[in-house]
């Protein structure tokens, strides 16, 4: 059976203008996010992940803008909305927990007041029982404790902090529910039970949810399926498992290396010699080919296309591709 696609992104070219010229920051990316299914987007610091999920929300800094492909939600063509449609729409239809926003809290204001906005950004005419009832409801679905709704932010501990965070982006009741390295910035234990909130979610709610993180264990542990993006590309896509016990691109070998035990399997961490590159100037053809130890004269020449591995697992690289010099 055909699964629902509730994104279709294709093509999506996502450029920023700075003094020095043009940070190409996303280029070429297509991807759907099914309905109901989990989506995760691991790759370096800089490789385009939070602009990726920024383009959905149309919430792309002002210097940012689509420089070509779409955006279809529920078969809508959003990169074309006004802002009129994008109000209706951010956190109603997709909703998106920031990276590092828990620190960014209102100081001054009690948490069931910041959670109330949220509420009321889409239900105005609210009543204020109704709005109450809704924070309740909203704090146990996070699993806070419902008696601490009137405290403040300082009172809270980072791991709560984040629940906060998750139930103000549930509080419109999202189809599509993106979370930002979620569990940077805290410490195991915690990053352990919103890992386990995380999948309650998945459990419960019937949305489709995108994980943005660098860690891919933390994908290996929320997601069904992942996309592998290097300096602005997706360089592979597919489920967790094939794209873990079966990766193809060199670029998804060094990753998996570079983080041991994802399968219970130890091994020596590498990490990834070289950089990513510069994306005022990305590399030409493959844009890894300058970190790659396999690199061939082609890879300097031509970008790769994503050959199909079947059950949907992509991979795009020219060793692949069966080019050989
Ligand atoms: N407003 C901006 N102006 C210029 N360049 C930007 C802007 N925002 C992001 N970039 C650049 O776009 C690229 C992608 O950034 P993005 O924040 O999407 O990466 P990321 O994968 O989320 O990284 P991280 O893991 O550090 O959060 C980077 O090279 C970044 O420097
Ligand atoms: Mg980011």
């Amino acid at each position: 059976m055909e699964r629902k696609k509730v994104l279709e992104i294709t093509d999506l070219n996502i450029f920023f203008d700075i003094s020095l010229g043009t940070v190409k920051a996303v280029e070429n990316v297509s991807f759907n996010l099914y309905e109901g299914e989990s989506l995760g987007l691991v790759g370096e610091s800089g490789c385009g992940k939070t602009t990726t999920a920024l383009s959905t929300m149309g919430m792309l800094p002002d210097n940012g803008y689509l420089d070509n492909g779409s955006i279809l939600y529920e078969d809508k063509d959003i990169a074309k909305n006004s802002e009129t449609d994008w109000q209706l729409y951010r956190w109603n239809d997709i909703s998106m927990v920031f990276q590092g926003a828990m620190n960014a809290l209102n100081p001054v204001k009690k948490i069931s007041f910041q959670i109330a906005e949220a509420i009321l950004l889409h239900n105005p005419g609210m009543k204020d029982d109704d709005v109450r009832a809704r924070i309740v409801e909203l704090f146990k679905v996070v699993g806070l404790d419902e008696k601490r709704v009137d405290d403040y932010p300082h009172e809270f501990s980072g791991g709560m902090r984040q629940r906060v965070m998750i139930a103000m982006a549930l509080a419109c009741d999202p189809k599509v529910l993106i979370a930002d390295e979620p569990t940077t910035a805290l410490d195991v234990m915690v990053q352990a039970q919103i890992i386990d909130l995380i999948n309650e979610l998945r459990g419960k709610m019937h949305m489709s949810m995108m994980i943005i993180t660098h860690d891919l264990s933390i994908i290996s542990e929320t997601c069904d399926r992942i996309a592998v993006m290097y300096a602005g590309n997706i360089v592979e896509i597919g489920s967790v498992r094939s794209v873990i016990k079966e990766s193809k691109h060199p670029y998804t070998q060094k990753l998996i290396a570079a983080f041991p035990n994802i399968y219970g399997k130890k091994t020596l961490i590498e990490s990834i010699p070289g950089s990513p590159p510069n994306l005022l100037e990305p590399p030409s053809g493959c844009r890894f080919h300058l970190r790659c130890d396999k690199a061939m004269d082609v890879c300097k020449r031509e970008v790769p296309v994503p050959i199909d591995f079947g059950n949907g697992h992509f991979a795009a690289c020219h060793l692949l591709g069966g080019h050989h010099e």
